[in-house]
């Protein structure tokens, strides 16, 4: 279901929810830290949302033992590194890797600054030895409020030039988007795009705040567009994407089935839509097998899927060269 003559992008992607349960597993060990299974078979109910979560906000707690496994900067860095190998295992050219440091920091009391510094020098081992391209987003987690979203954006943009774009990622019905203001007005203030989750768990009045009071430049998820025919006209004029994600979507009962999921409407209304992977580690998905259930369950054309393809170079938070480069890369192969 991929077009092998154009490029294939994910640009909704945390590295931080694709830590491998077998390094979950062996870093556990290594360190001394009680896991809640001793193998694979055990652990992987604790550190995976097969079967489907009850909210968003469970659905993220699938996420703490990947990173209650990094004691220190070697483990930040190797999981950084194995994240850009699993890109080019699943065929991407090229990625948004997205991490929140404080997130990460949070069970080692690792340093943000510190936890950006070896997840750089992760992935900058990576693409140095594996053949794909990648860029980094700043999460803020709004799950631990104003004032540590705070303390998370300072060490980002102490690290500016690490980054191509912030984006606000968590709780988003416990902590609505306006008590994040003031931190984009001071991202604003730099060269960094934004991207905001937005509309996951919340209603379209959430996308609509992102848009006009966070300045996101694209959306993640924004499922809930879906009920607001307005902003989806608005989006479509625009062409401001949206980061689609659909095993996500169903694991955090965000949409109660494929089936349901708003995104075929979205592709007919003309929204450029983009089609990623968000958490691949705890959903057991890939990216190819994305396209492969936009296909298959979704009901979307090749033609579409191409297209879909296309919003993802487009949508990509790369310089005008940068994208014709990508493009070409795939034309010559
Ligand atoms: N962090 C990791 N995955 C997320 C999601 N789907 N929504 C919000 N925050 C996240
Ligand atoms: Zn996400």
């Amino acid at each position: 279901m991929i077009n092998n003559k154009l490029p294939l992008v994910d640009l909704h992607r945390h590295l931080d929810g694709n830590i491998r349960p077998q390094t979950i597993l062996e870093l556990g060990q290594k360190h001394g830290i009680a896991l809640p299974g001793n193998d694979l078979d055990s652990l992987m109910p604790h550190v995976s949302a097969v079967g489907n979560q009850p909210s968003l906000v469970a659905f993220l707690e699938k996420l703490d033992w990947g990173v209650k496994v990094l004691v220190d900067e070697e483990a930040i860095y190797r999981v950084a590194y194995e994240n850009i190998q699993d890109l080019q295992q699943d065929g991407i050219d090229y990625a948004e890797l997205r991490f929140s440091p404080s997130y990460m920091g949070r069970f080692s009391h690792i340093a943000p600054e510190a936890v950006i510094d070896a997840t750089v020098a992760g992935v900058q081992a990576g693409l140095k030895r594996f053949d794909c391209q990648a860029k980094l987003i700043g999460i803020l987690s709004r799950s631990f409020g104003v004032e540590a979203c705070q303390r998370e954006l300072d060490a980002i943009l102490s690290r500016q030039h690490a980054f191509v774009a912030v984006d606000l990622a968590g709780d988003e019905l416990g902590f609505p988007g306006n008590l994040f203001e003031p931190h984009f007005k001071q991202v604003h203030k730099t060269d960094l795009n934004i991207t905001v989750h937005a509309g996951e768990a919340a209603g379209a009045e959430s996308i609509w705040h992102a848009l006009e009071r966070l300045g996101a430049q694209r959306i993640g998820h924004g499922v809930n567009a879906a009920a607001d025919h307005k902003l989806m006209e608005y989006l479509a004029t625009r062409q401001i994407p949206l980061e689609s994600c659909l095993t996500s979507n169903l694991q955090t009962t965000t949409v109660s089935s494929l089936a349901q999921h708003p995104i075929n409407d979205f592709v007919e209304a003309g929204m450029c839509i983009t089609l990623n992977s968000d958490d691949p580690g705890v959903e057991c998905t890939t990216l190819s097998k994305e396209y492969q259930l936009a296909h298959d369950e979704v009901g979307l054309t090749a033609a579409q899927l191409a297209q879909i393809q296309r919003n993802g170079v487009q949508a990509a938070f790369l310089s005008d060269g940068e994208r014709q480069q990508l493009l070409e890369s795939k034309l010559n192969n």
